[in-house]
């Protein structure tokens, strides 16, 4: 499987190489960058770490590159400022993430090539990917709140000193300011969160808003977020590569789950080969339900500005 990483010189895209080196499951992997020389040093200094990780083929390339790739990931686009709103990107990095598409459209691409854009705000160019390119809507699919999810979960565990790989929580909806917690599936080791030593409402509502505010603290300590972004990609790349059909919260074309339809955003969605094999509806609290739809009507709203 090759992977082509657009964006691929810089934070985002060179730490997701890197934990798909770490990884191992993709064969080559492509840092397309438009600062090229930078690509190659991001390549170059992944590679020298392959004799202890993967037998892989990594380098740095063109646009050149999507056009034999099975799964492309857009990562290349302007950070947010702290103060600001990924939904405030969305006047920078629109015409910027058209500009990539129209690049990439300049290539055939593989039929059952999967796109896997990363960049913010991350639902709407999802959106904006899957009505652009010629690939089958469930090819096209959005990072979305994984990356909250994960950080939610390593909180979470450090909160209440229990291993983060045990903690079951997740977030849905936008990954952005009205994502929305679900705290009625939360679970450490299979066993109910509420009922957890240490517990306390007012500890999930702490929680809650170090997960919401991690983005923009990590982007006012270090100017922006790599690592968990990183893991994050390299976890739902896998899903893909291995047909692993896990449940994910990732971005996707909507269709009727929980009464969402044309908006992408996160719901707990099938990831395999195919890319999004189906979304799973389960129940949740009313006031989750109400959540979600509220979030999918503010990117309904943004979509409608810049389409
Ligand atoms: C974040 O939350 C980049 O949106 C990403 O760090």
């Amino acid at each position: 499987m090759k992977v082509s990483i657009i964006g691929g010189g810089g934070l985002v895209g060179s730490c997701a190489g890197f934990a798909l080196q770490a990884k191992g499951s993709v064969r080559e992997i492509a840092l397309i960058d438009l600062n090229l020389d930078v690509a190659e040093g991001q390549a170059l200094d992944i590679m020298h770490g392959s004799s202890l990780t993967a037998d892989q083929d990594i380098y740095a390339g063109g646009t050149e590159h999507v056009a034999d790739s099975d799964i492309i990931i857009i990562t290349a686009g302007l950070r947010r400022k702290p103060d600001e709103s990924r939904l405030d990107l969305i006047n920078r990095n629109v015409s910027l993430f058209q500009g990539i598409l129209a690049d990439m459209k300049k290539y055939k691409l593989k039929q059952n090539a999967i796109c896997f854009v990363v960049s913010n705000p991350v639902d709407v160019l999802t959106y904006l990917a899957m009505k652009d390119l010629d690939l089958p809507q469930q090819q096209v699919i959005g990072l979305g709140t994984a990356l909250d999810t994960t950080r939610l979960r390593g909180i979470l565990a450090k909160n209440l000193g229990v291993p983060p790989t045990q903690v079951q929580a997740l977030l849905l909806g936008e990954h952005g300011d009205s994502m929305v917690p679900i705290w009625s599936a939360a679970q450490i080791a299979g066993l109910p969160l509420d009922k957890w030593p240490g517990f306390t409402p007012a500890m999930l509502q702490s929680v809650e808003k170090q997960t919401r505010g991690s983005g923009a603290e990590v982007i006012k300590k270090k100017g922006g977020a790599g690592f968990a972004v990183g893991v994050a990609i390299a976890d739902i790349v896998e899903s893909i590569v291995l047909n692993q059909k896990r449940i994910l919260p990732v971005s996707s074309f909507q269709t009727g789950a929980y009464g969402l339809n044309d908006v992408c955003i996160s719901v707990p969605t099938v990831i395999g080969k195919n890319g999004v094999e189906g979304h799973i509806e389960i129940d949740l609290w009313p006031k989750e339900k109400m959540g979600l739809q509220k979030s999918a009507r503010v990117l309904r709203e943004t979509i409608d500005k810049v389409l």
